[in-house]
């Protein structure tokens, strides 16, 4: 006996300690334990609610377990035989209906939310419109009601219902930012799911790829800025100003016959492969190699540097993607990479 209490002590500290760490682990624009916004909100609220009854059911338990194991334990020389028990109503009663008690508990608040947040705002016209649509492995998102198409960053204003109608261009991709809100799937097959999410503070999240989706499944990144109205009412202006093309004529050539067969630059090139209209404003490159003038990671640059080496090396930066290696002398490339990253929009 005295042994296993030495080794409860011992494990105590460690214990202890994990709790502190992961309850330390969690960024407030990454992490559902951190929510930022009334949805995320209502879906941590059952999640605690379902983690509180867990422990308190695995308390209990095993208090009762470790009495029973320990009170009626066989003591040494004792060969008699214990009580056989056949059946004990009042026992039986009382486990069946504490579950079902605690299944009540637990059940009402989640039906509750689930028709909470399946409110469908696609018709208000109070909220703001997003067209969702995932792509291997990018994230395009549609404003129908401002006429703008955007590619990896969504961004919102803070003061309204953004409503999200998801759906995807090719495989099995869900939509999620887990500060703000849970994930919802885009099915292949002409499926639209609904999903909407307030974000109260301004600020940038991150969003993710939850569902594999093949080699680039884990780089799928994209990101949420929320903004205030003013600036998000500049955004849209801003998105669809003309955009000049660059003013060398080698250089403009190559952009619109390389570049803008397959992306657009303001009202000039194709639609089917992601909008590069502010592209030196955002805060990555392909969703994942992130923008800064003080790089500490592997896929830290500045943007011009994460241009050139996603254009350089696509698949090297994003194994499976679709975006192809294009023939470019590298002083085209600087070039390109150069006139993209001035592409800023001022909101
Ligand atoms: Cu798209 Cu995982």
């Amino acid at each position: 006996m005295m042994n296993r209490w030495h080794v409860l002590k011992r494990l105590m500290p460690l214990l202890a300690g994990m709790v502190l760490l992961l309850s330390a682990c969690g960024r407030a624009d990454l992490s559902t334990l951190r929510p930022q916004g009334p949805v995320a909100e209502e879906q941590f609220g059952l999640m605690k609610l379902s983690i509180t009854i867990m422990i308190l059911v695995v308390i209990v338990v095993f208090a009762i377990a470790l009495y029973v194991i320990i009170r009626f334990r066989r003591r040494p020389g004792d060969k008699t035989v214990p009580v056989q028990v056949e059946g004990n109503h009042k026992l039986e009663i009382i486990w069946t209906v504490i579950p079902i008690i605690l299944l009540i508990i637990l059940g009402v608040p989640t039906i509750k939310t689930v028709f909470n947040l399946a409110e469908d705002y696609t018709k208000d016209p109070n909220a703001v419109q997003v067209k969702v649509t995932a792509h291997q492995y990018w994230w395009e998102f549609e404003y129908p009601t401002y006429g703008i198409k955007t590619a990896q960053e969504l961004l919102i204003p803070n003061d309204a219902i953004i409503s999200v109608e998801a759906k995807t261009a090719d495989v099995l991709h869900s939509f999620w930012i887990p500060s703000l809100a849970g994930k919802v799937d885009t099915n292949p097959g002409g499926n639209v799911n609904i999903m909407y999410f307030e974000a109260p503070n301004t600020g940038v999240y991150l969003g993710k790829c939850a569902e594999l989706c093949g080699p680039s499944h884990s780089l799928m990144d994209f990101k949420v800025k929320v903004v205030d109205r003013a600036s998000f009412e500049r955004w849209v202006a801003a998105q669809k100003s003309p955009v000049a093309l660059p003013s060398d004529p080698e250089i403009a050539e190559v952009l619109t016959t390389q570049c803008l067969s397959c992306h657009a630059v303001g009202a000039n090139g194709g639609q089917l492969y992601p909008n590069l209209t502010g592209m030196g404003s955002r805060e990555s490159v392909a969703g994942i190699l992130i923008n800064t003038d003080q790089p500490q990671y592997e896929n830290e640059g500045s943007v011009e540097d994460n241009l050139k080496k996603w254009i350089k090396d696509p698949q090297a930066v994003k194994p499976g993607t679709l975006m192809p290696q294009v023939p470019l002398s590298d002083q085209q490339l600087d070039a390109i990479a150069k006139y993209l990253a001035d592409l800023k929009l001022n909101y």
